[in-house]
């Protein structure tokens, strides 16, 4: 069995963040959601892994290496725009070989991992097995119906009138009998190879897909709002422990996860949070379902259930912040100089929330 994700695309919907950084590079819970993904497979003991790169493959590369850190091989196979899912599938052929393989969103955290399903899909030989949620808005979703017996009727892209509110979660499993598939369908009305098409070619064509309905959380890190809740679940799950220094000025609950190099000084932290390495927390409160990863100072500063990525100072600030995504070496702080203002430098299609 080998490991396919997929690390290409725009990101679109998480502008302007991956307008310098890939989506999947993103921390969660102070780890890359990408790095997560690549554990998720590790620990289903599978060791040789094909990444699908876009635009962001030398970001990518640089960060993940080879993949002797997870006690994986990695090999980068690049895609030459974001041509769809089943495109990734495609031109991974020559890598993937001959082999069974799982399919992985690189921007995808599940609760629970991934080593049930494989071994499910192993000792059951079905063609593909593929991975589903129940949701509440299916509409946003690739979709599947299934007959009374449990069996895949039909997969549907992003219906408008959804016939089922099971949602198929970023993760797939097949045999080589997908590549016929893949070679198969054409690309749906906004030029992608669609995975959907693929998997209905294989349901139509007799081959057993089987649905596996996943009962823990899974969150798909396409938005802003998506990057949160998935921080949110995580944090909920990792076991905190304190590296770092709090003086005895600071209040810190037991849900507080500190990194080696981190100090509070006269600050309140309540958790589930995570403070990365060497950053300074000065006269702050950092409340519930925030990470603050490494490198960042933040100084007279309140803010909870947000993200903050490396390097960023926050200092001053008069108001709370809250529900935030902030990119790296992000500077704000309170502009005593006059005239009193807001004053901006802010990436394309960033959003705010003033006052
Ligand atoms: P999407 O979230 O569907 O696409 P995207 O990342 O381009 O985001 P947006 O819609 O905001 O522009 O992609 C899901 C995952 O699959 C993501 O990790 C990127 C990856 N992907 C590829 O590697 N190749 C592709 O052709 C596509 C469509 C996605």
């Amino acid at each position: 069995m080998k490991g396919l994700v997929l690390s290409g695309g725009k990101g679109t919907r998480l502008y302007p963040i991956t307008y310098t950084r890939a989506k999947q590079l993103v921390p969660v819970a102070n780890k890359p959601v990408l790095f997560r993904v690549i554990e998720s497979i590790r620990d289903a003991d599978i060791e040789e892994i094909g990444i699908v790169v876009g635009n962001t493959a030398a970001e990518i590369q640089e960060v993940v290496g080879d993949g002797s850190r997870w006690g994986v091989r990695i090999t980068y196979i690049p895609q030459e725009a974001p041509l769809g899912l089943a495109h990734a599938v495609k031109i991974s052929q020559d890598f993937l070989g001959d082999n069974n393989f799982v399919m992985f969103l690189g921007d995808n955290v599940i609760q629970g991992g991934i080593s049930k399903l494989i071994r499910d899909f192993e000792t059951n030989a079905y063609n593909a097995q593929v991975v589903l949620k129940k949701v509440s808005e299916p509409q946003h979703y690739g979709v599947a119906e299934l007959d009374e017996h449990e069996r895949i009727r039909r997969l549907v892209e992003k219906p408008r009138q959804p016939q089922s509110d099971l949602a198929l979660v970023g993760i797939y499993m097949f045999d080589p009998n997908i590549f016929q598939a893949v070679q198969a369908i054409k690309p749906s009305w906004r030029g992608e190879l669609e995975i959907t098409d693929a998997i209905q070619w294989l349901v139509e064509n007799g081959f057993d897909v089987h649905p596996y309905v996943h009962k823990g959380w899974w969150i798909d890190t396409g938005k802003p709002i998506d990057m949160l809740e998935a921080n949110n679940r995580v944090l909920l799950e990792i076991v905190p422990n304190v590296a770092g220094y709090i003086d005895r000025d600071s209040d810190v609950d037991a849900r507080v996860t500190i990194e080696a190099g981190a100090e509070v000084i006269n600050s309140v932290v309540r958790g589930p949070t995570i403070i990365g390495s060497n950053s300074r927390l000065i006269n702050a409160y950092v409340g519930p379902f925030t990470s603050i990863y490494h490198d960042c100072l933040l100084e007279n500063v309140e803010i909870e259930h947000s993200i903050v990525m490396e390097q960023c100072t926050l200092k001053n600030i008069p108001n709370r912040i809250e529900d935030s995504l902030i990119g790296r070496n992000v500077e704000i702080s309170h502009s005593a100089i006059k005239p009193r203002a807001y004053k901006l430098t802010i990436g394309d299609n960033s959003q705010l929330g003033l006052l």
